[in-house]
């Protein structure tokens, strides 16, 4: 499942990362790619203990908390802290799969990336290229989303951003070990919260809104690992 899970961060918010952001220092983005990804990896990064990335990665994080789509949709057990890139002129990342297992920066803790996350940080408007493209089962699907936005994907998929070639592209990208591994078995509860909530909605004392509960939470309770 691809989600675009609009509005993580307000315009506020926005604007305060931004400033941050920008007033950072960046680096050459391979210091952090495995030894595939070098090979196609052309972008900036602010390093993972600048000040900047865990103040703005801290409000992500906070951000996404209280956000029920994400929460719905991820069904996270543990979030990576956020990083941040940058393209500019011409810069591009070629077709990759992201590591399976990282480690946890300044821990021994390690975690499995069930999910990617990549949060758009520059109006679409403001740069031309710049698109994550995401191999599905049925092609491949373009992403550019308005700032604020973050699309959610199954970190399996092959992916590429296209060549910035005018403007900036800011982004932070992070990934999530989910309490559901399976992306069918996680899109299939996505789909009956949805529905349960649709339904709540309307018909808030029907007596089918309890019951589904119930089996959306007997089919947790079975599938999820902690
Ligand atoms: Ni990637």
């Amino acid at each position: 499942m691809i989600l675009d899970i609009p509005a993580v961060l307000t315009p506020a918010q926005l604007a305060e990362a931004r400033a941050l952001l920008a007033a950072a220092e960046w680096v050459d983005g391979k210091t952090t790619a495995g030894h595939q990804a070098t090979k196609v990896k052309d972008n900036l990064q602010i390093p993972a203990t600048h000040p900047a990335a865990r103040q703005v990665g801290e409000m992500i994080l906070r951000a996404l908390a209280q956000n029920p789509l994400f929460i719905a949709a991820a069904l996270p057990l543990h979030i990576l802290p956020p990083m941040f890139n940058r393209y500019t002129g011409g810069q591009q990342f070629g077709s990759h799969v992201d590591g399976s297992i990282r480690q946890v920066p300044g821990t021994g803790h390690r975690i499995r990336t069930d999910l990617s996350c990549t949060l758009f940080f520059a109006d679409p408007a403001d740069y031309d290229g710049g698109e994550l493209v995401i191999e599905d089962t049925y092609g491949a699907k373009n992403v550019k989303l308005p700032a604020g936005h973050l699309v959610l994907y199954p970190a399996t998929s092959l992916h590429h951003v296209t060549p910035v070639t005018r403007g900036a592209r800011m982004c932070s990208f992070f990934w999530i070990q989910s309490m559901i591994r399976d992306d069918g078995k996680r899109a299939l509860l996505f789909d009956l919260d949805q529905g349960i909530q649709r339904v709540g909605a309307t018909q808030p004392d029907n007596p089918a809104v309890v019951q589904l509960t119930g089996v959306y939470h007997n089919l947790l309770r079975q599938w999820a690992e902690m």
